[in-house]
């Protein structure tokens, strides 16, 4: 069973998030992205775009429109390696990866947040090695550098929006227990962990 916050609690902690990014920052952080995302991508190859679920659907949504002047493939692939809380399980685990041959292929991430660096390094061995793409590049909205792992100092996403301290974050995609996916801002919750 998954953990999820209750309706009222739910309630309570929702009037507690303070706006860190508005919906205006994040479209305009979107689209600057999407611009350096072009300069590295060829028409001719086109995108293979892979948002990683549940936390990088809304952010998918808006970059992959920014991005319709080249041609561009999508599929899902979902990866989990929280547990409950703010604190990692430690453990990457992928559910129900189809995926077409992407051997050449140009592929391009895109995620929620960049944190521990354990799921990025994850997908990054798994689309260079397993899928034998050609090229692999991270977007992610946020990076949590301060947090990265010693063994994954060197991970960082090719693209992202903002960068930010030890804070746990919520909202466009980002969830508290499962809750406050659906904000159209990002927001933190003091005193949350
Ligand atoms: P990692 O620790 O870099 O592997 O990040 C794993 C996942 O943890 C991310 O894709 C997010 O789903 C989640 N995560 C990390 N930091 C936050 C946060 O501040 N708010 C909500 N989810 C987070
Ligand atoms: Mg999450």
């Amino acid at each position: 069973m998954t953990s999820t916050t209750s309706l009222s609690n739910a309630s309570e902690l929702r009037a507690k998030i303070q706006t860190l990014y508005s919906a205006e920052e994040i479209q305009q952080g979107v689209a600057n992205l999407a611009k350096e995302i072009l300069q590295d991508y060829k028409s001719e190859d086109g995108i293979f775009a892979v948002p990683v679920l549940k936390g990088a659907f809304m952010f998918a949504s808006d970059l992959v429109k920014e991005l319709n002047s080249i041609p561009l493939e999508l599929e899902f692939i979902r990866v989990s390696s929280y547990g409950t809380g703010t604190e990692s399980s430690g453990n990457i685990t992928a559910h129900n990866i189809t995926l077409p041959n992407l051997e050449g292929r140009d592929v391009l991430i895109i995620e929620d947040i960049v944190d521990t660096g354990r799921t990025a390094d994850w997908l990054i061995k798994f689309f260079t090695n397993m899928c034998q793409a050609r090229m692999v590049k991270i977007a992610a909205v946020v990076d949590k550098p301060c947090r990265r792992l010693e063994s994954f100092k060197h991970i960082k996403p090719d693209y992202s929006c903002f960068e930010i301290d030890d804070k746990f974050i919520v909202g466009y995609g980002l969830d508290y227990q499962q809750e406050f996916r659906n904000l159209p801002y990002i927001g933190f919750i003091e005193d949350i962990n």
